[in-house]
């Protein structure tokens, strides 16, 4: 496994967000994990990359409730649940966040060569930004526009956009059609199928189950900080209880 959780449990005070959870990830699959909303999916992908800890060293020297963090997460073979967010990201576990917004007053070209600032070889980033362009013509077109003056899509392909420039062993993205119209929609899933035929592994979190189970090679359901379920998504389909209670079908 690429990555892999083991007993994973997170607590805010005595709130258990993640509840004994053990996943993983092979090199070159799209897993997804879904569930009702609060069901745990954004802290669970910040506990892998690191976020988790990092608030909790900030609550503890501001005296705030405790943030208490359990089990093991494991990624390319070395263990990953003790090292700060920017170690992880250096080694290739790459988060794009929910509602994650570009700087806003930079251009196109000068975030996603933000989001290479991990590399220095220059033809690697050269490559990676064609790779890029590749994927998304339209960042292309609009290289040098302000990224604030982006539509909400656009905004999107350029957060996934940056997060490719590192070129990641695992991109995380945390429900990147949320609040897009359906055509974007749409076209942000294709982009993400895009992203996962250049080889890269991807774990996605989504709410719009249809799609995401026909593009999925496995998916996790979570449901209160837990896995209730796991599966092809034409297996999970056929279960009732799961449809109507976890999927919202
Ligand atoms: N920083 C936090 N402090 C306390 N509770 C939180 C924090 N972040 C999330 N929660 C709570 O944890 C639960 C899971 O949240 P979240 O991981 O965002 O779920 P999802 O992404 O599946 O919607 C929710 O009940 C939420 O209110
Ligand atoms: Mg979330």
């Amino acid at each position: 496994m690429l990555l892999e959780v083991e007993n994973l449990s997170v607590w805010y005070d005595k709130a258990m967000l993640i509840n004994h959870l053990s996943m993983g990830v092979d090199t070159g699959e799209l897993v997804s994990l879904v569930g009702p909303n609060g069901a745990g999916k954004s802290t669970l992908l910040r506990a892998i990359t690191g976020l988790v800890s990092w608030e909790r060293e900030i609550t503890r020297r501001s005296a705030h409730g405790d943030i208490i963090l359990e089990g093991k997460v494991t990624f390319d073979r070395e263990r990953i649940d003790q090292i700060p967010a920017h170690e992880i990201a250096k080694r290739g576990l790459i988060h794009c966040p929910e509602r994650r917004r570009p700087f806003r007053e930079m251009t196109v070209l000068d975030n996603l060569m933000a989001g290479a600032y991990l590399l220095k070889d220059r033809n690697e980033i050269r490559n990676n930004l064609s790779k890029v362009y590749q994927l998304f013509p339209i960042l292309k077109d609009r290289s040098n526009q302000i990224s604030g003056t982006l539509s909400g899509g656009e905004q999107q392909m350029l957060a996934i956009g940056r997060a490719l420039m590192s070129k990641p062993k695992l991109l995380c993205i945390d429900e990147p059609s949320t609040g897009l119209a359906p055509l974007l929609r749409a076209e942000v899933f294709q982009k993400i199928r895009g992203v996962h035929q250049l080889g890269i592994t991807v774990l996605l979190v989504e709410q719009e189950v249809g799609i995401v189970f026909q593009m999925a090679t496995r998916n996790y359901v979570l449901s209160s900080g837990r896995i209730i379920a796991q599966g092809p998504g034409d297996q999970l389909l056929q279960d009732e209880v799961l449809r109507k209670t976890y999927l919202g079908l």
